[in-house]
């Protein structure tokens, strides 16, 4: 074999950039298109189009191509065996054309009425193992007959990436229909009396709280969420509210944390002017305010123990008496009230009351993490995508690869952090999610590396390699060269490209 045969350094970079665009991660579309661009940046390759047939049948159709007009990618059809393109998919062979006034050129998209005579026309298949997929034709001008030999070893190899690159995507696209299908039976399974507006989901878990929610709103039950921050607790306790016959009327939120506790009770209870200094004016606390409506007391494993008996008193006889206030006034209010806390562990240490947890643990509802119902992830990314997209005026769309990584993920901060981490993710996208905008931490190491790390690594083990040649060598590039099988140029050029430091002794 002659040097020349050798792959010279311009086609080296080719399949280099090829390579990389290949394992991006992009769409089908937006890798094939990639790749056509990078045929005409490295290449000169001024017209390509890649023709495939879908699902095995007999037509090829172009689906991407460069330097073609729209009107000739549409008239870019070619049934198995005819003409030059269909000839190379039905046979699974390359063919060469130098002269397009050939006969057998059938000049289907018309593009030859626009070409210059010494081009030539190359088409080979795109292919895995006996499976013929489509067609990738290009049309160059080649300088001699030994750079078109070269050329159309060079294009038989990335026919065949191109082959595998489909057949990926093929089997994926298969996963996401199938996937796409489970969703719809889920969805529509779900019966009537498990659906809530706005409340997604399609785990048992969920089904469950659905199920509560519906049985106990229309009661005057008194209603404990539990469950981890970001569960639902609030939208829940909304979600009764709107659900019960007092829906006209007022839901009041007081978040137990949120205010300090010198002001709570003012806030809770009211006051008469003069209550105390700065009470300028008389003023309705929440309890009124909520008066017919639903009250819901947030994070109450909060409320401060001197607090406590107070509530206590309000949830057993329905009557507030605002502070500095002489008589006590009925009211007609509906409580839920929410934790993330663990309330028992709390009574045992003396933090909270036990009987006030047993006049408010009359309905318990529990809400469990995300990472226990991750059934519920793809429905979820589905509400999410929809608002977001609406939101920003967007149409990002997510590959598998990332749904994957996002049912991975145990979700900490539940649906609050999946709500935040999707908002992010959408306003970072152009037209897909792509693996490498989540934050590192979502994927462990061992999991999906995004490609361009893949890379980094390669190159490191392959410095790592270098490195350890030339301490094997006393740094004698030629006899590290020779041990690791390269050429003394190839060497250099590595050492020049991974920055390695040549001790000199
Ligand atoms: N099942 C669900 N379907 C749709 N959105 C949800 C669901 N659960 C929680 N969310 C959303 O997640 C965020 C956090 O929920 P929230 O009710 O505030 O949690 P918690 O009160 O338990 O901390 C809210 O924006 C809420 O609308
Ligand atoms: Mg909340």
């Amino acid at each position: 074999m002659s040097f020349r045969n050798f792959i010279n350094f311009e086609e080296l970079s080719l399949v280099n950039e090829v390579g990389k665009v290949l394992t991006k991660g992009y769409s089908l579309e937006k890798t094939l298109s990639e790749f056509l661009k990078i045929l005409y940046s490295f290449w000169e390759v001024e017209y390509s189009f890649i023709a495939l047939s879908y699902r095995s049948s007999q037509t090829l159709r172009i689906v991407k191509a460069f330097g073609l007009t729209e009107n000739e990618v549409k008239r870019g059809l070619f049934e198995s065996g005819e003409g030059i393109v269909g000839k190379v998919f039905k046979y699974g062979i390359p063919i060469v054309l130098s002269d397009l006034d050939e006969k057998n050129y059938l000049n289907k998209t018309k593009l030859k009425d626009r070409l210059p005579r010494e081009i030539t026309f190359i088409a080979v298949p795109i292919k895995i193992g006996g499976e013929f997929l489509g067609v990738l034709a290009i049309f160059k001008k080649f300088k001699t007959q030994e750079n078109l030999g070269q050329g159309l070893k060079i294009l038989q190899t990335l026919g065949t990436f191109l082959g595998i690159v489909y057949k990926l995507y093929q089997n994926m696209e298969e996963q996401e229909a199938l996937w796409e299908e489970e969703k719809r039976e889920l969805t529509s399974a779900l019966e009537e009396k498990y659906k809530i507006e706005g409340v997604i989901g399609v785990s048992e878990a969920i089904k469950r709280v659905t199920l509560l929610v519906k049985k106990v709103a229309p009661t005057d039950l008194t209603v404990l969420l539990t469950g981890e921050s970001g569960t639902g607790k609030s939208l829940i306790a909304k979600a009764i509210h709107f659900l019960s016959p007092r829906k006209e009327k007022n839901f009041i939120t007081i978040n137990a944390t949120a205010i300090p506790e010198t002001l709570l009770e003012a806030e809770l209870f009211g006051y008469e002017k003069g209550a105390f200094t700065g009470a300028y004016n008389s003023k309705k606390g929440k309890f009124e305010l909520a008066n017919g409506g639903t009250i819901f007391l947030d994070e109450i494993g909060d409320l401060p123990l001197s607090l406590q008996p107070k509530l206590l008193k309000v949830l057993q006889d329905k009557e507030i008496e605002r502070l500095g206030g002489e008589e006590s006034v009925k009211v007609d209010v509906r409580f839920i009230t929410a934790t993330n806390k663990n309330l028992k562990e709390m009574i045992a240490q003396g933090k909270f009351r036990e009987d006030l947890y047993y006049r408010i643990n009359v309905f318990p509802i529990y809400l469990p993490p995300l990472r226990e119902r991750k059934e519920d992830i793809p429905v979820l990314i589905d509400h999410f995508l929809n608002i977001f997209n609406r939101r920003y005026n967007k149409r990002v769309k997510i590959t598998n690869s990332v749904v994957k990584i996002l049912m991975e993920y145990p979700w900490p901060g539940n649906v609050r952090e999946f709500e935040n981490t999707l908002e992010r993710l959408v306003i970072l996208s152009e037209d897909e999610i792509r693996v490498d905008y989540l934050p590192s931490y979502f994927y462990s190491k061992k999991e999906e590396i995004s490609s361009d790390t893949l890379f980094e690594k390669i190159e490191l083990t392959e410095k790592e390699e270098i490195v350890k040649a030339l301490e094997r060598t006393g740094y004698n590039k030629s006899k590290a060269a020779k041990l690791l099988g390269y050429s003394l140029r190839q060497l250099d050029y590595r050492i020049k490209k991974f920055n390695i430091q040549i001790k000199k002794f």
